[in-house]
């Protein structure tokens, strides 16, 4: 039964509604979600976090319309997801990028694939590969770029697609804390200016409380929300927001949660 129905619900810009995920496993069939309903707002920047294994790249996937879930549905703008692209743009932990296209050439990409005049579609590229600073870089090609450069490049190439929302699984994980750092505040920018909604995955508490509007807490066995943790800091932020009190309350606040979990589930 839909228990969403568009008619109440058609200002969300993701609904989830009664997801539940199950694998079929050596031993038999695991749950890997259960019953996740989750309703995100437009302009949102949605953070989830949990412990290894909770089910976070599994919600992420089926928003992103790459796995169907065993049961229940995902709405983008009302639009019940059946598949990828439409609207949804991705950015895994590993720059997918293609390594025989320029920057230029990568950002362009998904444009292209739609038909646009070449004009349009490199004046589009342009602005997106300035945004994430990296207009000197617009014709070198991926293997002459580092890690944080490349996860810039896919970053402006899911939002040169003019997405709905940007799905993001990890993004930064792999990066050193610096380049982390640099990235979290050009994306902070870049959301602030485009408002586009994000659903943004990470291990790292610092990172949800720094970046999020609000901070969904997953726990595992089974993959649940347990928590939403509103984060009401002004914006902009920058990493002096680290420094301040109420950062430091929520960081431990959500920390807490999370371990709690992560104990319980160890048990
Ligand atoms: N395709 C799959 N087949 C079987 N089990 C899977 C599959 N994908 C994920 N799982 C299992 O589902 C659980 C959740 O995985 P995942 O969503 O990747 O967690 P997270 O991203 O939070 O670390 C894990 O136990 C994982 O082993
Ligand atoms: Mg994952």
């Amino acid at each position: 039964m839909d228990r969403n129905p568009t008619h109440e619900n058609a200002h969300y810009e993701i609904e989830v509604s009664g997801v539940r995920q199950e694998f079929e496993k050596k031993e038999g069939s695991f749950l890997a979600l259960d019953t996740v309903n989750l309703n995100v707002e437009p302009n949102e920047f949605i953070c989830v976090v949990g412990p290894s294994g909770c089910g976070k790249t599994t919600l992420l996937n089926i928003i992103a319309g790459l796995l169907k879930p065993t049961e229940g549905t995902v709405r983008v703008k009302g639009e019940p997801v059946t598949g990828p692209g439409k609207g949804k743009g991705v950015v895994f932990q590993q720059y997918a990028l293609y390594p025989w296209l320029t920057v230029k050439k990568n950002v362009e990409f998904g444009l292209r694939m739609k038909g646009m005049p070449k004009a349009k579609r490199e004046e589009i590229a342009r602005r997106y590969i300035d945004l994430v600073g990296l207009t000197p870089f617009a014709d070198a090609y991926p293997k002459e770029l580092s890690g944080g450069m490349k996860q810039r490049v896919a970053i402006a190439r899911a939002y040169a697609t003019a997405p709905e929302v940007l799905l993001m699984d990890e993004p930064f994980g792999a990066l050193d804390a610096q380049t982390r750092a640099q990235l979290q505040e050009n994306l902070l920018a870049t959301w602030q200016q485009e408002r586009k909604t994000c659903f943004f995955i990470t291990h790292d508490v610092e990172e949800a409380v720094l970046l999020a509007t609000k901070v969904i807490i997953m726990s595992a066995g089974p993959g649940r929300i347990t928590k939403i943790v509103p984060i009401d800091l002004p914006y902009p932020r920058t990493q002096e927001t680290k420094l301040t009190p109420e950062f430091n309350n929520l960081k431990n606040l959500i920390w807490n949660q999370v371990y709690r979990e992560y104990l319980e589930h160890a048990k």
